[in-house]
């Protein structure tokens, strides 16, 4: 009996030798369990080693392996062939980005809008040596942040978003997402720096609340949510301190 396959169509970019990206084809074995990053790997291994591309973990952890699967950003090691069998699959780079080299996009960017909300534990006071050991937290605590800690900077948020693009200032879902869960985590003291970049123009005011972020999020991470209750806490930060320009009583 002869062996399964299945189409593939995949991006191919080098921006030294061409204009504009194209789709090429490969017919790739077909196996029930295989994800789409199984299929690269083989046309990169059997078929054409110069294919490029990200992955890492191959467990859906480190975040390097999103693309744009039949126009949808999917991390390509959780994404099954038998999913769209016997048709064939469009493979691209994940949208919205500038694109390095076939599959490969540029992330320069992207870690530059995550790292300006300060993505860490900002403490008023850092303890002296003799008094470092743990910062105890409750589990009602934990609770308050612990779905937006999921995120693994995979940016299919990004490519999703209709808000964000090339030309765009917006802070983007991811990094208004990590915001939250810092601001939220009650070993936390950052809140007033992170605050200018947060509830700027580029930040969750750009929102429109479309929501895509959230259902592309292979974690969960539900960063439309986060965005919003940010929206909230700072509306009701701003009357407060214009009703109550004192401070707390
Ligand atoms: Fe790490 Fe897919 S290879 S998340």
């Amino acid at each position: 009996m002869s062996e399964q396959t299945i189409a593939l169509r995949i991006t191919r970019f080098n921006p030294q030798e061409d204009t504009e990206p194209t789709l090429q084809k490969f017919e790739v074995p077909y196996h029930d369990d295989w994800v789409v990053l199984d299929a690269l790997n083989h046309v990169k291994e059997q078929m054409d080693g110069t294919l490029s591309y990200r992955w890492s973990c191959r467990m859906g952890v480190c975040g390097s392996c999103g693309m744009m699967v039949n126009g949808i950003p999917k991390l390509t090691c959780a994404t099954f062939l038998r999913d769209y069998y016997p048709h064939e699959i469009r493979i691209e780079p994940l949208a919205n980005f500038s694109v390095v080299r076939d599959l490969v996009i540029e992330l320069d960017d992207f870690v530059g809008r995550i790292q300006a909300v300060k993505p860490w534990l900002i403490r008023e006071e850092e303890p002296s040596i003799d008094q470092q050991g743990e910062y105890l937290q409750t589990p009602e605590e934990l609770k308050e942040y612990k779905q937006f800690s999921n995120c693994i900077n995979c940016a299919l948020c990004y490519s999703a978003c209709p808000v964000f693009g090339p030309d765009s200032e917006f802070l983007g879902p991811a990094a208004l997402a990590l915001a939250h869960r810092y601001n939220m985590d009650s070993r936390d003291h950052g809140e007033d720096q992170r605050k200018e970049v947060v509830g700027s123009e580029e930040g969750i005011w750009n929102c429109t609340f479309v929501g895509e972020c959230s259902t592309v999020c292979p974690k969960e991470v539900d960063p439309a949510a986060a965005i919003q209750r940010t929206k909230v806490a700072t509306t009701s930060a701003w009357f407060k301190s214009v009703l109550m320009p004192w401070g707390k009583p």
